[in-house]
Formats: C-alpha cells, structure tokens, sequence
C-alpha cells in the first residue's frame, strides 16, 4: 500500500525474521504516523532492538513490510536511514570533541552546515546547560548525551525518531527532561518509536503502548485522556504477559 494512502511514517507488516533456525519476529505489524509516539515494551529478547535494526536496514527481515517514510530499509538503506533519528541505550559521540563540534561534525557527516546559531538553538531547545556547550563529550553523563544526539535530530529535522530504551539509568528528574523533549519533537511533526522498559515513561508521553511478545503485538493501548492510561492495570498485564512468554 502507498504511504500516502495510509498516512503513516513507520510501517512493519507482518514482519517475520529469524536468526538462524531462531525465529524472532512472527508477524509484527506495528504502524506509526507523523507526530505520534509509539511505546513498544516486551520481555528480554522479545525481539524489540531487532524491530529496530530492521528498520534501520542493518536487519533483513524474511518477509513482510518494512517502511520508513515510503523507503524499504532492506532495499535503499541510506535512503530510510536519511529519515531516521536513532538513538540507542548508550549514545555514541566523539569522546575528544566538545558538543558543538560534535553537532557540527556529525551534520556535516549527513550534508548539513547549520550556522553556530541553530546549533545553539538546539542545544537551548533540549536544556543542555550552556556551561556543558564546550566541554568534551568524555565528562558528559547519560542524560547530557542524549540531549546532544536529540539537539541534532533536530537539527535533522528528520520525520522519524526511534529510541531504544532511553531512560535506562537516567534519574527520575532527567527521565522527565527527556520525555518532554521527545514529546516536542513529536509535536514538530515526528514519528516516535520509543523501545522501553519504563511504563511509567510510556504512559507518561506516548499515544500507544504495544506489548510486544513472542514476535509479535498481542496487545496495544490507546491514550484516553484525561489519564491517559490506567497504569496499574497495564503493569498486571504486561508482567502477566512476560510471565507466560
Ligand atoms: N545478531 C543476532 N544473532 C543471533 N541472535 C540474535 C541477534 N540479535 C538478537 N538475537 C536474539 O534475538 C532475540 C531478540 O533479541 P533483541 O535484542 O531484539 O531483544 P530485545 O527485546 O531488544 O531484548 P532486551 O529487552 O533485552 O533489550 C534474542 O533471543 C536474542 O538472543
Ligand atoms: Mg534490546
């Protein structure tokens, strides 16, 4: 089906992916549009990191539907990556350069020569103090790292976003920093796919939750303001479905 006829940024369909005689993905479909933030949660090794390689093109799935922004990551890799903001658990940047040379380089690296101005702004945009804009990346904590991979996302201005598990080790203060700053970025219009163990984050931003097991979504809430979700019953049932994987 065309992008334009669904309207959605991240398409996986009936994806299927094994490593080895190990199957992993068995039917995935998971659909996200433009300014949406997507939760994806799951058991160790329920295969979500591997959703993610797929849609980054560094996993080849056996069958199904992989979109991003209208690209088949398998197909034209530097095409889907161009329209992806990735960050991991542990976000990899220049050790040895300050921030706004790491912002300046790994844009240049992608095509772009934002003035100091813009990387300022983005830097502004995502809190990062300003006393950190030119200290190396090498004295940087978890939450300042990801504020400077998030500044160039925006910089990017790209229409998808995917974390893996961003608020792993990050203190309840800093999750909350960075749940907002990936709430605006989806306001800018982005697509969202957050990989997490952390309910309390998704049901803090996202606008779905999937649970995902055995290969599979078995189970997917909608946000419902005014609370949103009902989170204690979304931990019953989550740890039950991690119970019986
Ligand atoms: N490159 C690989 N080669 C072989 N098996 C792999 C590879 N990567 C992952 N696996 C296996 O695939 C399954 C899914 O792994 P994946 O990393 O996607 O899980 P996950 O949901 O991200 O888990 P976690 O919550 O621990 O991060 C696991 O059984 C894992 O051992
Ligand atoms: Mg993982």
């Amino acid at each position: 089906m065309p992008l334009t006829a669904t309207g959605q940024r991240i398409i996986l369909s009936d994806v299927h992916l094994s490593y080895g005689s190990q199957p992993v993905l068995r039917g995935l479909t998971l659909h996200v549009e433009p300014g949406e933030i997507y939760a994806l949660l799951g058991g160790n090794g329920a295969g979500k990191s591997t959703t993610m390689s797929t849609l980054l093109g560094f996993t080849r799935p056996d069958s199904g539907t992989v979109l991003v922004a209208g690209h088949d990551p398998a197909a034209e890799p530097d095409r889907a990556r161009e329209q992806i903001a990735y960050v991991p658990e542990n976000v990899a940047l220049y050790e040895h350069l300050n921030a706004r040379e790491n912002a300046a380089y790994l844009l240049a690296l992608a095509g772009l020569q934002p003035g100091m101005q813009d990387i300022e702004g983005a830097f502004e945009a995502t809190g990062l103090q300003r006393e950190a804009w030119d200290k190396r990346l090498s004295g940087f904590s978890k939450g300042m790292r990801q504020k400077v991979a998030i500044a160039i996302a925006l910089l990017r201005e790209v229409p998808v976003l995917l974390l893996d598990e961003p608020s792993s080790g990050l203190d309840p203060r800093a999750t909350a920093d960075f749940n907002r700053l990936v709430h605006d970025v989806a306001r800018r219009g982005a697509a969202v796919l957050m990989v997490t163990h952390d309910l309390l984050s998704a049901a803090d931003i996202a606008d779905r939750i999937g649970f995902l097991d055995a290969g599979r979504i078995v189970d997917e809430a909608c946000a419902q303001p005014p609370e949103r979700f009902d989170v204690r019953a979304l931990h019953r049932k989550f740890t039950r479905e991690v119970a019986v994987a």
